[in-house]
């Protein structure tokens, strides 16, 4: 019996560049994502720095990214990670990628010490919400009517976990 390869979670590098420009060009629809992809407003890396992200591989290919940044840069705000970017490549999605990449990014906030984990989706996105759901996100806000796509207007959707299921500190 053949063994499937199991994927593989690393630190993003500058040289993962192209791949995670092919892949998020893939990975994005207009119900998915409310924009033209990162990938159109220049070098993927600009904004958020190649170690900024976890990169999924599987045999050798990149499968998946998430890429984590803080939602202000004011140190009040310095205890919350935000999930600025999630995709798999759609030939390997319903495999785990998706929970094994937040789970990195997780473990990642838990070592730097950080309080909260939010994120946005779209009201149009159900597989992902399900996603952080399971995750143990849970919504904390909801804008209405955000964004306008094809035609229809899109709810957003604000969640968030904290690191630690605690809300107090101690
Ligand atoms: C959301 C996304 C990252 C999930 O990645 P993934 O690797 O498929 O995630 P998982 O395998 O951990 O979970 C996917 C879910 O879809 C189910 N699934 C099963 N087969 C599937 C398939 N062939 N394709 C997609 N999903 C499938 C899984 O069982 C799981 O369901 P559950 O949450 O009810 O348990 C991926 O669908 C994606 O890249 N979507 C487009 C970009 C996007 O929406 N990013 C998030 C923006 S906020």
């Amino acid at each position: 019996m053949t063994e499937q390869p199991e994927p593989v979670v690393r630190r993003g590098r500058p040289e993962d560049h192209d791949d995670v420009v092919a892949l998020d060009i893939r990975a994005f629809e207009p119900h998915t994502s409310p924009g033209s992809s990162i990938t159109a407003r220049g070098n993927f890396f600009d904004r958020v720095p190649a170690e900024q992200h976890f990169m999924a591989w599987l045999d050798g290919q990149l499968v998946g990214y998430i890429r984590m940044g803080h939602p202000t840069p004011l140190p009040s705000n310095a205890h919350v990670m935000e999930i600025q970017g999630l995709a798999v490549d759609p030939a390997t999605r319903g495999r785990g990628i998706g929970a094994m990449l937040v789970r990195a990014a997780l473990d990642d906030a838990e070592r730097r010490g950080m309080h909260k984990v939010s994120l946005r989706v779209m009201g149009s996105n159900p597989t992902a919400q399900r996603l952080y759901r399971r995750m143990g996100f849970e919504v904390q806000g909801h804008l209405r009517e955000e964004f306008l796509i094809d035609g229809e207007y899109v709810d957003d959707l604000m969640m968030a976990r904290f690191v630690r299921t605690r809300t107090g500190p101690g």
